[in-house]
């Protein structure tokens, strides 16, 4: 007969060892239960998301797939803390997304999770290292460490010598690759990306996804959107939407990310 410990109290009638205490209790990265969207434009709404539940733990590789128009930006917006689901919960890390007020959400956001999007959304006219630095301006970084850690952030994602240039001074893989060091320079456990490889070329795009693969391999969650199968093959796991709902959720037997990590 299973033992079951309900908060310390014995509730099935047989006695057990009780199960050793976790140092701290963990929670999935993600989870989302019945996440409604509904985009209001006066007479007219559009239901983005029509119920999505799905968890994701920590550490996981996932790609989300879908037509155009299916809800996978919206979803995105909403796992990122940019957007709040009309209904359903989004719990992140434990945090149960309507527990917090909009300032909290800011503080969590910048905190645990790095966003990446399709163009770029570098600050046109200030240097890379600047564009890096800023999210350490949010969590209050003084001027000396904040310059050190982003001209870290810059060498991971192979940009050392490209950090006093403007946005429009560097190609668009370049440019991407500085919006991949701000995401991580507040070094986030989660980095979500929307559309990363959506504006590169074949081989920009397998640079940056190599980027990717390291940081998963660093222990971080990853989540990115792709309409490409190249790209989500570098994912453990691939989610599927349609319409506003997962159609499909499969785990891959084959796995790229010793193959990618190993390539030149
Ligand atoms: N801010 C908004 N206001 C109103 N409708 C919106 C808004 N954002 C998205 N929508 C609508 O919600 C639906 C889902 O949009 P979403 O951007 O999530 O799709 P997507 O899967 O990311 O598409 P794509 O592959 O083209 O980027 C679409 O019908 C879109 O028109
Ligand atoms: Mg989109």
């Amino acid at each position: 007969m299973a033992a079951v410990l309900v908060a310390g109290v014995l509730v099935a009638d047989v006695v057990v060892e009780p199960a050793p205490v976790p140092d701290e209790v963990t929670y999935p990265a993600l989870a989302m239960r019945d996440v409604t969207k509904t985009y209001a434009l006066g007479a007219v709404s559009v239901q983005a998301l029509r119920g999505v539940s799905f968890t994701v733990e920590h550490g996981e590789h996932v790609a989300i797939m879908g037509a155009s128009g299916s809800g996978k930006s919206t979803l995105m917006n909403i796992l990122g803390c940019l957007d709040i689901p009309t209904t359903g919960r989004y719990v992140l890390d434990g945090i149960d997304v309507r527990d917090v007020d909009e300032y909290d959400l800011a503080q969590i956001r910048n905190r645990m999770i790095g966003f990446v999007f399709q163009s770029f959304n570098l600050i046109p006219r200030t240097s890379a290292l600047s564009n890096v630095e800023l999210p350490l301006v949010y969590a209050g970084v003084k001027g000396k460490e904040r310059r050190r850690r982003a001209l870290e952030a810059l060498d991971q994602v192979g940009l050392a010598d490209r950090v006093e240039h403007m946005p429009n001074e560097l190609s668009g893989g370049q440019q991407q690759r500085v919006a991949i060091a701000r995401a991580i320079v507040t070094n986030p456990a989660i980095v979500l990306a929307d559309e990363p490889t959506g504006n590169l070329d074949s081989s920009a795009s397998s640079e940056i996804m190599q980027i990717f693969v390291r940081l998963h391999n660093e222990g971080r969650t990853v989540l990115l959107i792709t309409h490409e199968d190249d790209i989500a093959r570098y994912s453990a796991r691939v989610i599927v939407l349609r319409d506003g709902r997962i159609v499909e959720d499969r785990r891959r037997e084959e796995y790229r990310r010793h193959e990618a990590v190993s390539a030149p």
